[in-house]
């Protein structure tokens, strides 16, 4: 059930200058999500009335993503006004009527931050009574944020911002992490009152903080026990720290639940990957998006899989591969490119130079080496020979292959699409296979050889194949 006293803000309308990108800022990824997409499933997991998320730069764009990933979310537009505070402005226009209870306001740009988090800072707010509470972290370097500046007697005075900070207040390490819970009414009062007189000419959410302390109500600023836990993004530099930082916690997770990893520092490892146990990862592999890997596999090196299915066993070695499924026990690789619609069934093999894409091999068959295999069916057992290509594209069309079961092509075959080899069929070495071969036939369509004696030594006089002719021997 949701909490019916809990709304969430999502800030996501800034430029996000400092990341130097046409792309929103928001939208950047981070282990296979756009940054606002952590806080979203953040935001989801706390279970409030309503999400808001508060959108200006880029908007289509951010609506698109933001929208797809939290389909009942509330889209609210920014206006003219720039700043934070303006942003939650215009985000409590959407509360529901009547509402009375708290809003929790986080930052697009902050994607570490987690539920445990939150909940803890909000049942502090309520069993202090407090009309303002704050995430705060202590940094070794704060440079950049705002900084939350305590009275003599330890409690939250008010946060000052970077640019705004007097020489002594930016020697504070403790800052503001972009992470709130207020109690709607002093909120709504403040924000209603805050300037843009600053650095930044912008109406800063901050500036409520000792605004609502000096109404009398409690405000409070509460130090999370990791500080990268509220990392905020502002630049690709923290992009790529985060991006270490999340993944070291990503493959912990896996190791922890029975996945050998051997290099964590090359192993790279999306945020929706699941991995079974027992399942190997060599150095240099990626696993990105909705990738799956069942049991007992073995991954790697130098791999990377996209959106792609490996199940119990199988292996995959040095190997490029996107939309692709490895059935039980089957074996891919080393240099093989597994292109979308690759469908490997149990025990089969793509080998070495193998590009596939768009093609279904069947149990137990075999692609073993330098292939193209493109649009193509292989029944089960068969082997396609060395050095194969599927000819799938006359420049206008894709057209289909299919080979049947039990077949034994040979090497440096051609295969002119459309075209179909029957059941237990065999094709001869460098066949160019353009009309369908019937169940059990053998295709062969390259010209007898002729064995032109004594060519060499009557053409190439004085050459050393000639001189080497005349001492050497016949083959037979
Ligand atoms: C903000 C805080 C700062 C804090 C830091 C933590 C203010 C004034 N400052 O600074 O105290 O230490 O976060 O990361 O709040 N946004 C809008 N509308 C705007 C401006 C920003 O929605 O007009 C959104 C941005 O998209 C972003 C978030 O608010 O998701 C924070 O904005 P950003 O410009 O990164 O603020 P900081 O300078 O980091
Ligand atoms: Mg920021």
């Amino acid at each position: 059930m949701p909490d019916q006293n809990l709304v969430v803000i999502v800030l996501a309308a800034g430029a996000g200058t400092r990341m130097k990108s046409a792309k929103p800022k928001v939208l950047h990824h981070l282990a296979g999500l756009p940054l606002v997409g952590h806080v979203l499933h953040t935001a989801r997991a706390l279970e409030p009335v309503q999400v808001i998320a508060v959108v200006r730069h880029e908007r289509e764009r951010v609506v698109e993503t933001i929208t797809t990933m939290l389909p009942d979310v509330v889209i609210v537009d920014q206006d003219d006004i720039p700043g934070t505070g303006r942003a939650v402005e215009v985000a409590l226009a959407a509360l529901p009527d009547g509402f009375t209870g708290e809003v929790v306001i986080v930052s697009g740009d902050v994607p570490m931050l987690d539920a445990d988090t939150l909940t803890a800072l909000i049942a502090e707010h309520r069993a202090a009574s407090s009309a303002a509470t704050l995430l705060s972290a202590i940094l070794d370097d704060a440079t950049g944020y705002g900084r939350v500046i305590r009275a003599a007697d330890g409690s939250l005075d008010r946060i000052v911002e970077q640019k705004d900070a007097a020489a002594h207040e930016l020697e504070v390490l403790e800052v503001n992490s972009g992470t709130y819970v207020f109690s709607v009414g002093p909120l709504r009062e403040q924000l209603a009152l805050v300037g843009t007189a600053n650095a930044q000419n912008e109406k800063y959410l901050t500036d409520v903080v000792a605004m609502i302390r000096e109404t009398g109500a409690v405000v409070a600023a509460m130090p999370v026990a990791q500080p990268w836990i509220v990392a905020g993004i502002n630049d690709r530099a923290q992009l790529g720290e985060a991006a270490v930082r999340m993944n070291q916690l990503i493959v912990r997770g896996h190791q922890l639940n029975g996945v050998t990893i051997v290099d964590p520092a090359s192993t790279w490892i999306d945020l929706e990957v699941s991995i079974g146990e027992d399942v190997e990862i060599l150095p240099g592999t990626q696993l990105l998006g909705a990738t799956s890997i069942e049991r007992d596999a073995i991954i790697g090196p130098d791999t990377t899989l996209l959106d792609t299915e490996v199940k119990q066993g199988a292996t995959v070695k040095r190997t490029d591969a996107t939309l692709a499924v490895v059935g039980a026990w089957a074996s891919v690789g080393p240099f093989a490119y597994l292109r979308p619609g690759t469908i490997l069934e149990a025990d089969g093999k793509i080998g070495t130079f193998v590009e596939t894409k768009n093609s279904t091999i069947g149990k137990g068959s075999k692609v073993p080496h330098l292939s193209y295999i493109g649009d193509t069916t292989v029944g089960e057992q068969s082997n396609v020979g060395a050095g194969t290509i599927t000819a799938n594209y006359d420049g206008v069309n894709k057209a289909k292959t299919v080979v049947g079961s039990h077949v034994r092509t040979g090497s440096h075959n051609v295969f002119v699409a459309p075209v179909r080899i029957g059941d237990g069929a065999y094709t001869g070495a460098g066949t160019v296979v353009r009309k369908d071969v019937p169940a059990g036939a053998l295709a062969i369509n390259v010209a007898p050889q002729r064995n032109m004696e004594g060519w060499v030594e009557a053409n190439r006089a004085g050459t050393a194949a000639a001189t080497a002719a005349a001492a050497g021997t016949d083959t037979d």
